[in-house]
């Protein structure tokens, strides 16, 4: 019998993203005619120096900057000519974010920083307070809900940005540095906590890295340098 190829559709496609910065009188590139395709249900690392475009590219590819040119297909929509309004509801229903300093609300519980997510999205209440206390059960975080962020650890911290970023079933979620300012061994469990969403949920995972250790758990691996996507390969099948 003849093997049937696994057909993955497409979920983000870009192409020649170009963006500079002004920085007084002086042109900086940021990332410099970058085109990738992004599956969905794949696992990938953006790798590169520090300075290489991991930032610019993420940002640009979660719709939270803008290209000065470049397109970028979405879910099968051009959404690089967007309103600044659509732009926000795109990240906001499609796309979780995880940020290298865990940018939770301070005088919000682990609970609330995560529901919060689904409030602004008009969920109700009892709705968006079971969504999280689900999100937070899969990070590893059960019974740990009201605590607020000055009473977790770095890692615990970062664990809640992943529950904020899963909680609303995105299609994509992006996270730059993600491991910057924990320890090995943290960073080593956050990685396994994506690699656990990513086969039990099928989440598709981008997310940037400059450890080695961290960049090898990834089944594909994009390098930049200089703003240029310099390399570009499958690394292991996902799972
Ligand atoms: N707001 C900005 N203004 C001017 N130049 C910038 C700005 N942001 C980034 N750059 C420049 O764009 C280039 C790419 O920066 P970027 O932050 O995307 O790199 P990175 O790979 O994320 O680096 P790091 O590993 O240090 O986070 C660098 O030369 C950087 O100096
Ligand atoms: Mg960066």
């Amino acid at each position: 019998m003849r093997s049937v190829p696994i057909l993955r559709a497409v979920l983000l496609s870009a192409q020649g993203l170009t963006r500079t910065y002004r920085l007084g009188t002086q042109m900086v590139t940021g990332i410099s005619e970058a085109s990738l395709s992004l599956d969905a249900g794949e696992f990938a690392v953006l790798a590169g120096p520090s300075g290489s475009g991991k930032t610019t590219l993420l940002n640009c590819l979660g719709l939270l900057d803008t290209p000065d040119s470049g397109t970028l297909v979405f879910e099968g929509r051009d959404v690089s000519g967007l309103s600044d309004k659509e732009r926000a509801r795109v990240r906001r229903e499609r796309l979780g974010f995880v940020f290298q300093n865990s940018q939770l609300i301070p005088v919000l519980t682990a609970e609330e920083n995560v529901s919060l997510a689904l409030w602004i999205r008009e969920y109700s209440d009892a709705e968006s307070k079971s969504r999280a206390r689900e999100a937070l059960a899969a990070v590893g975080l059960g019974g740990m809900e009201d605590r607020k962020p000055d009473a977790l650890s770095g890692g615990q911290r970062q664990r809640v940005a992943v529950a904020r970023a899963i909680v609303g079933k995105p299609a994509l979620i992006l996270a730059d540095e993600p491991t910057a300012s924990l320890d090995s061994e943290t960073s080593r469990k956050l990685l396994d906590l994506f690699d656990a969403l990513h086969t039990k949920l099928g989440v598709t995972f981008l997310f940037s890295s400059h450890d080695p250790r961290m960049i090898e758990r990834a089944a594909r691996r994009i390098d930049l340098l200089d703003g240029k996507i310099v390399s570009d390969r499958i690394v292991r099948e996902a799972a």
